[in-house]
């Protein structure tokens, strides 16, 4: 059975523990915490301080998507402050290598993502440094978008690369999945849903995607 993440981007801000508490209770597994810098996408959310609280009142992991430029000098500030997923954009970090095992060191687990119009090729020298990849299907700084199918063939991919090295590796998909778009993410470990999740009644578009 998938894990199920929704993101909180499309929650109600002035709700969150609400919201969260809700999901946990209609069978989500995990948090997923959008954050934006306005300069890696044209979009700002939210920062550590924001996580920092979340982490008082969730019951759920918090899986920390970062959409932000030099992950490398924050990482530490939001793994303080609980996230227990970190995962970055390649695009985003001059030393890739460094801050995933910088991520590992602080205790969190470490996640490398890369855009639609990045090419696989460009995670796979990290593959045996991370404990997930996110395979984003949207161009990421907004919930609400349609889900590409041109990166079904990404998540198939890098599912056959995982197997042929015998990784643990869990694969994410993030933008767009929705109880129509759910079966192009058959390999897949772990889905994040916002608008999807938060326009429906939460329990069955969770239990929607676990199927
Ligand atoms: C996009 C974010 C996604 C987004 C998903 O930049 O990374 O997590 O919130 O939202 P939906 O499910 O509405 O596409
Ligand atoms: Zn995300």
């Amino acid at each position: 059975m998938k894990l199920v993440a929704p993101s909180i981007l499309s929650a109600d801000f002035a709700n969150l523990e609400r919201d969260i508490k809700a999901i946990a209770a209609a069978g989500a597994d995990w948090v997923h915490v959008d954050v934006m810098d306005g300069h890696f996408v044209p979009n700002l959310t939210i920062g550590a301080p924001v996580v920092k609280a979340l982490k008082r009142v969730s019951p759920l992991p918090l899986d920390v998507h970062l959409m932000i430029e030099t992950p490398e000098k924050y990482i530490e500030e939001f793994i303080k402050a609980g996230a227990d997923w970190l995962t970055i954009h390649v695009e985003a970090c001059d030393d890739v290598p460094g801050t995933l095992k910088r991520i590992r060191e602080l205790g969190a687990k470490a996640g490398i993502t890369l855009r639609p119009g990045t090419p696989l090729v460009d995670i796979l020298p990290f593959l045996e440094q991370v404990d997930l990849v996110l395979v984003m299907t949207v161009e990421p700084g907004f919930g609400g978008q349609s889900f590409m199918d041109d990166q079904v063939a990404k998540i198939s991919r890098l599912r056959k690369e995982i197997d042929r090295r015998g990784l643990k590796v869990l694969i994410e998909v993030d933008g767009g999945v929705n109880d129509q778009t759910v079966d192009r993410c058959r390999e897949a470990d772990v889905l994040v849903a916002g608008s999807y999740v938060f326009k429906n009644d939460l329990r069955q578009a969770i239990q929607s995607l676990k199927k």
